[in-house]
């Protein structure tokens, strides 16, 4: 089976064929990061605009590298929440119009779900059920996956995402946006215990987490040693900074674990790349005896490869949508 996916949440256009859910037959990104990177962080206007100059070259593009013609298309998938949702109807319009055109099942795709199921295009011997530890620019989440289309949220952030905390961080010191990327190769070599951040504790659930006053920490550090003329050390400040981040996730997601009793643990979103949070886990299943799947690189963050993956499976669930399929800004997870 054939499926055309496309992805359009926030500042990535992709296009993508895949076959039989886990063959990936075409990928293909643009995206607009550069545009925002002037801003500082993604302006949804220009998001939208530049989702519709590049959608239909890009849906063509995707066909040309499968080697396939329309009509070897059996579905088309799309990420229709969570995401801005402008730019999520750029997508949504997209493919129900292809969908519609070429006589097949529109198939709509929650984002983050789109994010875990790229770990299936890695990892072949990857199946539900396991724990999965998502963190990008919009989720920081424990998603227990019972199955290919059964989650639970076990734990999430209460205020900020962890790849938020990196970019506006990045954004204050200059760095540019993306930031988390740029933040990453800033803390090689630093000393992750030069600079002392707080590691919070929520009340209620101890799997919930809570970024917002790290956030806080790491940018009044650099502006009051701004005012005062002082020179920070970026390398220990982003070792410092990533050494929090990672102490906030790395407990709970083992502690998720044994609430699970799966000790089978993945990642995913555009986080997941983080060097640090990578090699903490590792050491971390590694004494707990979990198994772990790391997404690779180009896997980590947004493009419609992942959408189509995981499209298979909502289609092998009954999970079609019909013409009148909207955008939603916000879905939890449970409900996609
Ligand atoms: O999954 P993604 O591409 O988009 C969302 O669905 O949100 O994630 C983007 C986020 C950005 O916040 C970016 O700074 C962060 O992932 N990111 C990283 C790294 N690479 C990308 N954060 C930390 N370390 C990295 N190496």
């Amino acid at each position: 089976m054939n499926i055309l996916a496309f992805e359009s949440s926030c500042d990535e256009t992709a296009a993508a064929v895949v076959k039989d859910g886990r063959t990936v037959l075409s990928s293909v990104i643009a995206s607009s990061a550069d545009m925002h990177a002037v801003y500082g962080g993604v302006v949804p206007e220009i998001a939208s605009r530049k989702h519709v100059e590049a959608i239909s070259g890009l849906a063509d593009e995707a066909l040309r590298q499968a080697g396939v013609d329309k009509s070897d298309i059996d579905a088309v998938a799309v990420t229709y929440a969570p995401g801005l949702i402008g730019a999520l109807l750029v997508g949504v319009s997209f493919a129900k119009s292809v969908a519609f055109g070429l006589g097949v099942p529109l198939i709509p795709v929650h984002h983050v779900r789109g994010h875990i199921a790229a770990n299936y295009i890695a990892h072949p011997d990857l199946e539900p059920p396991f724990l999965c530890l998502c963190v990008s620019g919009g989720t920081t989440a424990l998603v227990d996956v019972r199955t290919y289309t059964d989650f639970r949220v076990l734990g999430s952030t209460r205020d900020d995402a962890a790849g938020e905390c990196f970019d506006k961080t990045a954004r204050v010191l200059g760095l540019g946006y993306p930031g988390g990327g740029p933040m990453d190769r800033m803390a090689q070599g630093g000393n992750d215990k030069a600079y002392v951040f707080p590691r919070a504790h929520v009340e209620g659930n101890p799997l919930d987490l809570s970024f917002s006053g790290l956030k806080t920490a790491v940018l009044n550090l650099i502006h009051n040693a701004d005012q005062k003329g002082e020179a920070l050390d970026l390398h220990d400040l982003a070792a410092s900074f990533a050494a929090a981040v990672s102490d906030a996730l790395i407990p709970r997601t083992m502690e998720a674990n044994q609430l699970t009793g799966y000790n089978r643990i993945a990642v995913a979103g555009g986080v997941a790349a983080n060097s640090r949070i990578r090699a903490d886990l590792t050491a971390a299943c590694e004494r707990a005896g979990a198994k772990l799947w790391l997404p690779p690189l180009e896997l980590c963050g947004d493009n419609a490869a992942m959408i189509g993956c995981q499209g298979y499976y909502e289609y092998l669930a009954g999970h079609a949508a019909g013409w009148d399929l909207n955008a939603k800004a916000s879905l939890d997870i449970a409900k996609g």
